[in-house]
Protein backbone atom coordinates (compact mmCIF):
# COMPACT_ATOMS: atom_id res chain seq x y z
CA UNK A 1 0.00 0.00 0.00
CA UNK A 2 0.98 3.59 0.18
CA UNK A 3 0.83 6.64 2.22
CA UNK A 4 -2.32 7.99 3.44
CA UNK A 5 -3.45 11.04 1.85
CA UNK A 6 -5.68 13.94 3.30
CA UNK A 7 -8.33 12.69 0.44
CA UNK A 8 -8.37 9.22 1.85
CA UNK A 9 -9.67 11.23 5.25
CA UNK A 10 -12.77 12.40 3.41
CA UNK A 11 -13.35 9.29 1.90
CA UNK A 12 -13.35 7.39 5.62
CA UNK A 13 -15.63 9.93 6.93
CA UNK A 14 -18.02 9.34 4.08
CA UNK A 15 -17.84 5.68 5.08
CA UNK A 16 -18.47 6.29 8.65
CA UNK A 17 -14.93 4.66 9.13
CA UNK A 18 -13.48 5.65 12.50
CA UNK A 19 -9.31 6.26 12.73
CA UNK A 20 -7.04 7.05 15.72
CA UNK A 21 -4.02 9.39 15.21
CA UNK A 22 -1.15 9.63 18.05
CA UNK A 23 1.44 11.51 18.84
CA UNK A 24 5.21 10.65 17.58
CA UNK A 25 8.84 12.45 18.18
CA UNK A 26 11.06 9.95 17.18
CA UNK A 27 12.02 6.94 14.63
CA UNK A 28 11.37 3.78 17.04
CA UNK A 29 7.50 4.93 18.14
CA UNK A 30 7.18 6.19 14.42
CA UNK A 31 8.11 2.88 12.70
CA UNK A 32 5.81 0.94 15.65
CA UNK A 33 2.82 2.91 14.89
CA UNK A 34 3.07 3.10 11.01
CA UNK A 35 2.97 -0.68 11.22
CA UNK A 36 0.64 -0.92 13.39
CA UNK A 37 -1.79 0.87 11.41
CA UNK A 38 -2.03 4.36 13.04
CA UNK A 39 -2.75 6.53 9.31
CA UNK A 40 -1.88 9.88 10.69
CA UNK A 41 0.87 10.88 13.35
CA UNK A 42 1.38 13.92 14.65
CA UNK A 43 4.48 15.18 15.64
CA UNK A 44 3.00 17.42 18.50
CA UNK A 45 4.11 20.63 20.01
CA UNK A 46 3.25 18.73 22.78
CA UNK A 47 7.08 17.45 22.17
CA UNK A 48 7.57 20.63 24.60
CA UNK A 49 6.30 18.61 27.84
CA UNK A 50 6.77 15.23 26.40
CA UNK A 51 10.36 15.44 24.98
CA UNK A 52 12.20 18.34 26.15
CA UNK A 53 10.58 18.54 29.60
CA UNK A 54 9.28 22.32 29.95
CA UNK A 55 6.49 23.02 31.39
CA UNK A 56 4.02 24.49 28.86
CA UNK A 57 3.87 23.86 24.79
CA UNK A 58 5.24 28.22 24.87
CA UNK A 59 8.69 27.85 24.60
CA UNK A 60 9.47 24.93 22.01
CA UNK A 61 10.86 26.72 19.10
CA UNK A 62 10.32 25.49 15.32
CA UNK A 63 14.34 24.39 15.54
CA UNK A 64 13.56 22.06 18.59
CA UNK A 65 10.60 20.45 16.54
CA UNK A 66 12.08 20.44 13.00
CA UNK A 67 14.99 17.34 13.66
CA UNK A 68 12.01 15.30 15.29
CA UNK A 69 9.91 15.74 11.89
CA UNK A 70 12.52 14.66 10.10
CA UNK A 71 12.90 12.06 12.39
CA UNK A 72 9.12 10.61 12.06
CA UNK A 73 8.84 10.99 8.45
CA UNK A 74 11.84 9.32 7.52
CA UNK A 75 10.45 6.05 9.95
CA UNK A 76 7.67 5.82 8.10
CA UNK A 77 5.80 4.38 5.13
CA UNK A 78 2.05 4.80 5.25
CA UNK A 79 1.48 7.82 7.98
CA UNK A 80 0.41 10.77 7.09
CA UNK A 81 2.77 12.96 8.98
CA UNK A 82 1.19 16.74 10.33
CA UNK A 83 3.57 18.74 12.30
CA UNK A 84 2.75 21.52 14.57
CA UNK A 85 3.37 24.90 14.21
CA UNK A 86 4.66 26.28 17.65
CA UNK A 87 3.64 29.09 19.43
CA UNK A 88 5.19 32.48 17.56
CA UNK A 89 5.66 30.87 14.62
CA UNK A 90 2.89 32.19 12.85
CA UNK A 91 0.52 34.96 15.19
CA UNK A 92 2.02 37.87 13.31
CA UNK A 93 -0.12 37.10 9.91
CA UNK A 94 0.17 35.02 6.95
CA UNK A 95 3.32 35.95 5.46
CA UNK A 96 5.43 34.47 9.02
CA UNK A 97 3.26 31.36 8.95
CA UNK A 98 3.60 30.38 5.20
CA UNK A 99 7.14 31.40 6.10
CA UNK A 100 7.48 28.35 8.70
CA UNK A 101 5.01 26.00 7.19
CA UNK A 102 7.20 26.16 4.33
CA UNK A 103 10.19 25.19 6.40
CA UNK A 104 8.36 22.18 8.31
CA UNK A 105 7.28 21.03 4.30
CA UNK A 106 11.09 21.58 3.11
CA UNK A 107 13.38 21.09 5.82
CA UNK A 108 11.22 18.19 7.80
CA UNK A 109 9.52 16.57 5.15
CA UNK A 110 6.02 16.57 6.41
CA UNK A 111 2.79 16.19 4.48
CA UNK A 112 0.64 18.82 6.38
CA UNK A 113 0.72 21.43 9.39
CA UNK A 114 -1.48 22.06 12.01
CA UNK A 115 -1.77 25.19 14.13
CA UNK A 116 -4.24 26.43 16.86
CA UNK A 117 -6.92 28.27 16.47
CA UNK A 118 -10.43 29.17 14.51
CA UNK A 119 -11.06 32.86 13.26
CA UNK A 120 -8.53 33.79 14.92
CA UNK A 121 -5.95 32.41 12.53
CA UNK A 122 -8.27 31.69 9.83
CA UNK A 123 -5.92 34.47 7.16
CA UNK A 124 -3.22 32.26 7.85
CA UNK A 125 -4.80 28.73 7.28
CA UNK A 126 -6.31 30.64 4.00
CA UNK A 127 -2.84 31.74 2.65
CA UNK A 128 -1.00 27.88 3.38
CA UNK A 129 -3.63 25.92 2.05
CA UNK A 130 -3.41 28.29 -1.20
CA UNK A 131 -0.11 27.83 -1.38
CA UNK A 132 -0.49 24.28 -1.43
CA UNK A 133 -0.04 23.15 1.83
CA UNK A 134 -2.38 21.09 3.84
CA UNK A 135 -3.68 22.02 7.49
CA UNK A 136 -5.66 20.58 10.00
CA UNK A 137 -6.69 23.00 12.30
CA UNK A 138 -7.23 23.05 16.33
CA UNK A 139 -9.83 24.33 18.55
CA UNK A 140 -11.62 24.03 21.85
CA UNK A 141 -9.01 23.95 24.38
CA UNK A 142 -5.65 25.46 22.83
CA UNK A 143 -2.59 24.49 24.58
CA UNK A 144 -0.47 27.18 23.21
CA UNK A 145 -3.13 30.06 24.67
CA UNK A 146 -3.22 28.37 28.49
CA UNK A 147 -2.35 31.53 30.30
CA UNK A 148 -4.97 33.50 28.69
CA UNK A 149 -7.03 30.70 28.96
CA UNK A 150 -5.93 29.81 32.24
CA UNK A 151 -4.98 26.60 32.72
CA UNK A 152 -6.33 22.71 31.09
CA UNK A 153 -10.24 23.73 30.94
CA UNK A 154 -13.05 22.43 29.50
CA UNK A 155 -14.28 24.97 26.27
CA UNK A 156 -17.58 25.80 24.98
CA UNK A 157 -19.65 24.66 27.80
CA UNK A 158 -23.23 26.26 27.86
CA UNK A 159 -23.77 29.50 25.42
CA UNK A 160 -19.75 29.08 24.39
CA UNK A 161 -21.19 26.00 22.27
CA UNK A 162 -21.59 28.62 19.52
CA UNK A 163 -18.27 30.47 19.94
CA UNK A 164 -16.19 26.65 19.21
CA UNK A 165 -19.03 25.63 16.08
CA UNK A 166 -17.95 29.16 14.66
CA UNK A 167 -14.20 28.53 15.04
CA UNK A 168 -14.89 25.32 13.15
CA UNK A 169 -16.80 26.83 10.58
CA UNK A 170 -14.10 29.30 10.39
CA UNK A 171 -11.59 26.57 10.30
CA UNK A 172 -13.26 24.72 6.78
CA UNK A 173 -13.86 27.78 5.15
CA UNK A 174 -10.19 28.61 5.28
CA UNK A 175 -9.83 25.41 3.83
CA UNK A 176 -8.68 22.89 6.44
CA UNK A 177 -8.85 19.45 5.75
CA UNK A 178 -9.41 18.32 9.18
CA UNK A 179 -9.94 19.83 12.50
CA UNK A 180 -8.95 18.69 16.07
CA UNK A 181 -11.21 19.39 19.07
CA UNK A 182 -9.86 19.38 22.44
CA UNK A 183 -11.48 19.37 25.33
CA UNK A 184 -15.23 20.23 24.10
CA UNK A 185 -18.06 18.47 25.60
CA UNK A 186 -19.64 15.51 23.36
CA UNK A 187 -22.45 17.18 22.47
CA UNK A 188 -20.79 20.21 21.13
CA UNK A 189 -17.99 17.92 19.51
CA UNK A 190 -21.01 15.43 17.89
CA UNK A 191 -22.49 19.26 16.63
CA UNK A 192 -19.86 20.29 15.00
CA UNK A 193 -19.33 17.06 13.55
CA UNK A 194 -22.44 16.71 11.79
CA UNK A 195 -22.60 21.03 10.98
CA UNK A 196 -19.20 20.95 9.69
CA UNK A 197 -17.99 19.50 6.56
CA UNK A 198 -14.50 18.11 7.69
CA UNK A 199 -13.25 15.22 9.44
CA UNK A 200 -13.12 16.00 13.26
CA UNK A 201 -10.31 14.59 15.33
CA UNK A 202 -11.31 14.62 19.40
CA UNK A 203 -9.07 14.76 22.53
CA UNK A 204 -11.22 15.03 25.54
CA UNK A 205 -14.64 15.44 23.16
CA UNK A 206 -16.21 12.37 23.53
CA UNK A 207 -17.08 9.61 21.16
CA UNK A 208 -19.01 11.66 18.04
CA UNK A 209 -15.81 12.81 16.49
CA UNK A 210 -14.68 10.89 13.52
CA UNK A 211 -11.10 10.33 15.08
CA UNK A 212 -9.17 10.43 17.84
CA UNK A 213 -5.76 11.23 18.82
CA UNK A 214 -3.66 11.01 22.28
CA UNK A 215 -0.43 11.84 22.99
CA UNK A 216 1.31 8.47 22.56
CA UNK A 217 3.23 8.57 26.14
CA UNK A 218 -0.47 8.76 27.99
CA UNK A 219 -1.75 6.26 25.83
CA UNK A 220 0.62 3.66 26.72
CA UNK A 221 1.26 4.45 30.18
CA UNK A 222 5.19 6.19 29.89
CA UNK A 223 3.89 8.91 31.59
CA UNK A 224 2.60 8.38 35.30
CA UNK A 225 0.88 10.13 37.26
CA UNK A 226 -2.37 12.39 37.47
CA UNK A 227 -3.77 12.31 33.82
CA UNK A 228 -6.62 14.13 32.30
CA UNK A 229 -9.69 12.47 32.45
CA UNK A 230 -9.43 12.15 28.26
CA UNK A 231 -6.57 9.49 28.99
CA UNK A 232 -6.96 5.95 28.99
CA UNK A 233 -4.00 4.36 29.80
CA UNK A 234 -3.40 0.75 26.81
CA UNK A 235 -0.02 -0.05 28.41
CA UNK A 236 2.65 0.65 31.31
CA UNK A 237 5.47 1.44 29.82
CA UNK A 238 6.97 3.08 32.84
CA UNK A 239 6.81 0.03 34.85
CA UNK A 240 8.04 -1.86 31.79
CA UNK A 241 11.35 -0.08 31.53
CA UNK A 242 11.31 0.81 35.42
CA UNK A 243 11.48 -3.26 36.15
CA UNK A 244 14.20 -3.74 33.23
CA UNK A 245 16.23 -0.71 34.39
CA UNK A 246 16.03 -2.14 38.03
CA UNK A 247 17.23 -5.60 36.80
CA UNK A 248 20.10 -4.39 34.75
CA UNK A 249 21.88 -2.27 37.12
CA UNK A 250 20.88 -4.98 39.69
CA UNK A 251 23.16 -7.61 37.28
CA UNK A 252 25.61 -5.45 36.51
CA UNK A 253 26.27 -4.61 40.74
CA UNK A 254 26.00 -8.65 41.15
CA UNK A 255 27.95 -9.75 38.19
CA UNK A 256 25.18 -11.56 36.58
CA UNK A 257 25.99 -9.39 33.31
CA UNK A 258 27.32 -9.69 30.62
CA UNK A 259 27.73 -13.71 30.62
CA UNK A 260 30.11 -15.13 28.41
CA UNK A 261 27.42 -15.31 25.92
CA UNK A 262 27.63 -11.63 25.41
CA UNK A 263 31.69 -11.53 25.82
CA UNK A 264 33.77 -11.48 22.57
O1 LIG B 1 0.73 18.61 20.42
C1 LIG B 1 -0.15 17.72 20.56
O2 LIG B 1 0.11 16.64 21.11
C2 LIG B 1 -1.49 17.98 20.04
C3 LIG B 1 -2.51 16.90 20.11
C4 LIG B 1 -2.84 16.50 21.49
C5 LIG B 1 -3.72 17.22 19.32
O3 LIG B 1 -1.71 19.04 19.55
NA1 LIG C 1 -0.11 20.60 19.74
Amino acid sequence: SRRVRTRDLVTARERGERWAMLTSYDQYTASIFDQAGIPVLLVGDSAANNVFGYETTVPVTVDELLPLVRAVVRATRYALVVADLPFGSYEEGPTQALRTAVRFMKEGGCHAVKLEGGRRVAAQIAALTTAGIPVMGHIGFTPQSEHTIGGYRVQGRGDAADEVLADARAVAEAGAFSVVLEMVPGEVAKRVTHEVGIPTIGIGAGPDTDAQVLVWQDMAGLRTGRAPRFVKRYADLSGVLTSATRQFAAEVRGGGFPGTEHTF
